[in-house]
């Protein structure tokens, strides 16, 4: 990892470390750890009988104390569905660490404390003890992690002052919809000891068939296929509406793979997570670590590890990483479980549920009161603008005229007089536009990334 320093902290870490040994009985519902000075937390939860769920939690070095304003924790939530938040979200994209251990200038920490989690159990560090246990819903995951949020908030009183922004990227925005709703009924029925900040729609996946049926048009619109390739696509996107309307939700996933094949071939291998890139040529894998091991077609994460490689970096592997130094840090991840990036078979028993629209659990947050903000990455073709933009008109929500209406105002970031995005909002609906960012916003694009979490969570520290 080349970095010394923090290696001989990580091992005094370790030693001050409470360690005890895994049980997966039923006995044990909830298992915690962390470092001696309380500032990482993290455990097992066993979400349902042989289900054990992973989660971790950093408590920011950059608390401020403001009485009118406190301090937010975000619950950061992956997609895929079966990408695990505590590698990516962590390590990749908004922690405090990078993937070779050296620190992250523009980490999440410095608004608000962080909560990631290996969501639905099978994914990441976390587990089943038979693989009928794993998740066929969003709402069947939505109550999972609602176990969790009981098992972690209800028991900490330090935690429960802080309002909890659920914040999302891709599939992980159904989640966060379908667990907002879980846990507003469980707070209502004193179950859940925890303020709800809000929920946050990074480039999330809330309505397939509005995101298929964008990707040929916009492809045609930015040169990027044909005429005969946006009339494949809009051929399959057809079908799919019509399995989804026949509620053959199995074949609908199917169909939406079969075009993203057909995209990928008609555009010559455009990047599905940034339509101005083409996917293979930033996609070398140059470790022999990456090479031994078998890619899955599309790879969530690819992008971010070959971002990081045509960067140069000869190390900072997640793989080698997880499974490495950071399960000897933690200390409790059982000896045969071995950390993946993404979880097919998460994925595969997902797929009754996976091209399942949303909008509606949208429409009932924003009814309940809920403050929902929607972030898009300009250059996204999995979730694009587009797509967004033709769900969010599909809303009932009654102040959606009005919100359609208004004009944007224009984002800056520090000195930089460059335009970096736009966002209006109208009572508890935001819209952030993010420019020249993919799917990954926070990535691409991490200084307005950083302080737009700082706005919506209203974080003492705004910049
Ligand atoms: C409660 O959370 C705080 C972090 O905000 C942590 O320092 C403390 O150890 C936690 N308490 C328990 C009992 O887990
Ligand atoms: C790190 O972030 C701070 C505040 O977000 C910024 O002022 C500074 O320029 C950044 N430093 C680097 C090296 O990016
Ligand atoms: C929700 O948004 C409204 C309007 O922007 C704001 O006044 C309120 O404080 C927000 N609530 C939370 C919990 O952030
Ligand atoms: C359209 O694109 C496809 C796929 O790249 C190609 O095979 C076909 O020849 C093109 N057709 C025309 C008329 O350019
Ligand atoms: C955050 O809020 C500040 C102060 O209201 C504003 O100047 C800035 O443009 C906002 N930035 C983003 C990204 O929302």
């Amino acid at each position: 990892m080349g970095n010394p320093h923090f290696l001989a902290l990580l091992l005094i870490s370790a030693l001050f470390i409470v360690l005890s040994h895994f049980h997966g009985g039923l006995a044990m519902a909830a298992h915690t750890t962390g470092t001696k000075d309380g500032s990482e937390l993290w455990g097992y939860v066993q979400v349902r009988p042989r289900a054990h769920m992973f989660w971790w939690y950093y408590r920011s070095p950059f608390r401020a104390q403001n009485p009118n304003k406190p301090w937010p924790i975000i619950l950061w939530l992956q997609g895929g569905p079966g990408a695990s938040g505590v590698g990516i979200g962590n390590f990749e994209e908004v922690g405090p660490l990078d993937t070779s251990l050296n620190p992250r200038n523009s980490t999440w920490l410095r608004k608000a404390d962080l909560l990631f989690v290996d969501n639905p159990v099978g994914t990441g560090y976390s587990f089943v003890e038979d693989k009928e246990l794993l998740v066929n819903t969003d709402d069947e995951a939505a109550r999972d992690l609602t176990r969790l949020l009981i098992a972690i908030f209800n028991r900490n009183k330090t935690l429960q002052k802080s309002p909890l922004y659920i914040v999302a990227e891709s599939y992980g925005g159904k989640y966060a919809v379908t667990l907002g709703l879980s846990a507003l009924k469980a707070i209502k029925a004193g179950k859940l000891n925890l303020i709800l900040g809000g929920i946050v729609l990074g480039d999330s996946w809330i309505s397939p068939v509005d995101f298929v049926a964008s990707w040929g048009p916009l492809l045609k619109d930015v040169s990027r296929i044909n005429n005969s390739g946006l009339k494949i696509s809009n051929s399959l996107v057809e079908e799919i509406k019509q399995h989804i309307a026949n509620g053959e939700m199995k074949e609908a996933t199917k169909t939406w793979s079969f075009l993203e094949r057909v995209i990928t071939y008609t555009s010559n291998d455009v990047d599905f997570y940034n339509f101005l890139l083409d996917s293979g040529s930033i996609h070398e894998p140059v470790t022999a670590a990456e090479q031994s091991r078998k890619f899955a077609n599309k790879r969530y994460s690819r992008y971010l590890e070959s971002l990081r490689f045509s960067a140069g970096a000869k190390e900072g592997d997640i793989h080698t990483l997880m499974n490495g130094v950071i399960r000897k840090k933690l200390g409790i991840i059982p000896k045969h479980l071995e950390w993946r990036d993404e979880s097919q078979i998460v994925f595969d028993y997902s797929e009754v549920d996976f091209m399942r629209p949303r909008i509606d659990e949208v429409d009932m947050l924003l009814k309940a009161g809920v403050n929902v903000t929607i972030y898009n990455g300009q250059l996204d073709l999995i979730c694009s603008t587009k797509g967004t933009e033709a769900w969010v008109e599909k809303l009932k929500w009654e102040g959606l005229k009005t919100f359609l209406k208004m004009d944007r105002s224009p984002l800056y970031c520090g000195n930089d007089k460059r335009t970096r995005g736009f966002t209006k909002s109208y009572k508890n609906l935001q819209f952030f536009w993010i420019l020249d960012a993919g799917h990954f916003v926070p990535v691409d694009q991490p200084c307005v990334s950083l302080d737009m979490v700082g706005n919506i969570t209203r974080s003492p520290m705004t910049s």
